[in-house]
């Protein structure tokens, strides 16, 4: 069976973005491959080098996908941090990885000018000066800048051949790919195989965000989250950004109204969504009573899964089992594969 790897940084509770963009995928993936599902939560020091609430936040992700289906029986979930092999793997791959081209990453670059306060209008060529300026009294830590090797020695370290993975991850897949590749020609081997980015089937649905913008996100603040009351969820929804409606018999959609009907075409049957269209399309629509039908369809997709999320959160026995069983298949797998490569590089394999 071929190996799946997966992360999530545990940033806040799960949104409807994050189940319908990646977990839903995992759910079928569990079924069809050997997989690895972790919580990242020594990426999560890279930005928050001090947080007070890693482990309640780790906890909270991992009773939340336990909520959303993913079968610890079938599934290996586990914490990043439970695996110490993965820290040892990322050492031996930072020997190989280039500085210049950790720097030249798209997303190190973004967070390295916020963390310097370089102003996104100035040119890309601070980023660098600013980091060598001794002047600069803030810092970017070699943590930040070795987030791809990091996780390049998440994913090989189970020899996987697939990763389930957002757009924005590209450079990172990337960067995983090339420093498998340089281990084994560093030390002329066929040891690690190519992990491919796996962009996830089904349409590879992205949620959109209610007010307006683009994608739905925490960070962006308008998310809907798993754990959402019924009476949470509806004010989120009627507070959704709308216009004045369409003047015109079958007019394109502006973008907060697409937004709109693509949550409905997610969340709610089709009936519920021809019949909204076709008020659309005779510039009869309602929008009060679109957000009704959403906000209701949201919260019955909703409610079992927060009612899951709580009864499982309150299980802190079942809770610390899972994690202590997750943790041992992790390690079982990641020891064989640094066995290996201990030996492979020349040191004492055990
Ligand atoms: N970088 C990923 C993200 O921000 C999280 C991640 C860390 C990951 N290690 C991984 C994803 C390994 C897939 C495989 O979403």
């Amino acid at each position: 069976m071929e190996t799946v790897v997966s992360g999530i940084r545990p940033t806040g509770n799960l949104h409807l973005g994050n189940y319908f963009g990646a977990i839903k995928s995992f759910l079928k993936l569990q079924e069809e491959y050997n997989c690895f599902f972790f919580i990242a939560d020594w990426h999560s020091l890279t930005t928050h080098p001090h947080p007070d609430n890693i482990r309640s936040s780790a906890r909270t992700i991992l009773a939340e996908y336990l909520a959303c289906g993913i079968d610890p029986d079938k599934a290996t979930l586990y914490l990043q941090s439970d695996v110490r092999e993965t820290a040892e793997l990322y050492l031996y791959l930072n020997m190989n990885a280039g500085i210049g081209e950790l720097m030249r990453t798209a997303s190190f670059k973004d967070k390295a000018r916020k963390q310097m306060h370089i102003a996104d209008a100035e040119s890309d060529g601070s980023v660098e000066k600013e980091i060598f300026n001794e002047n600069n009294k803030h810092s970017v830590s070699a943590g930040l800048l070795t987030y791809p090797t990091l996780m390049a020695a998440d994913i090989i370290i189970h020899k996987a051949v697939k990763v389930p993975v957002g757009k924005d991850q590209e450079q990172n897949m990337e960067m995983a790919r090339r420093f498998a590749r340089r281990f084994n020609t560093t030390y002329g081997v066929e040891f690690f195989p190519e992990p491919a980015s796996f962009y996830m089937s089904d349409k590879a649905v992205k949620v959109p965000g209610l007010d307006g913008s683009g994608k739905m996100g925490k960070s962006e603040g308008n998310a809907i989250y798993l754990v959402d009351d019924e009476k949470t969820i509806y004010k989120k929804v009627m507070k959704a950004v709308t216009d004045a409606g369409p003047k015109e018999p079958n007019s394109k959609k502006p973008e907060v109204i697409a937004n709109l009907f693509t949550m409905m075409e997610i969340v709610s049957s089709k009936e519920a969504y021809n019949f909204f269209d076709e008020k659309y399309n005779n510039c009869e629509i309602r929008y009060g009573d679109m957000k009704k039908q959403l906000a209701e369809d949201i919260g019955k997709f909703c409610a079992p899964i927060r009612e899951r999320i709580l009864d499982i959160q309150s299980n802190e026995d079942y809770m610390v089992k899972v994690a202590r069983i997750g943790a041992e298949k992790a390690h079982e797998s990641a020891a064989r594969t640094l066995k290996e490569v201990r030996q492979i590089i020349g040191f004492r394999p055990e």
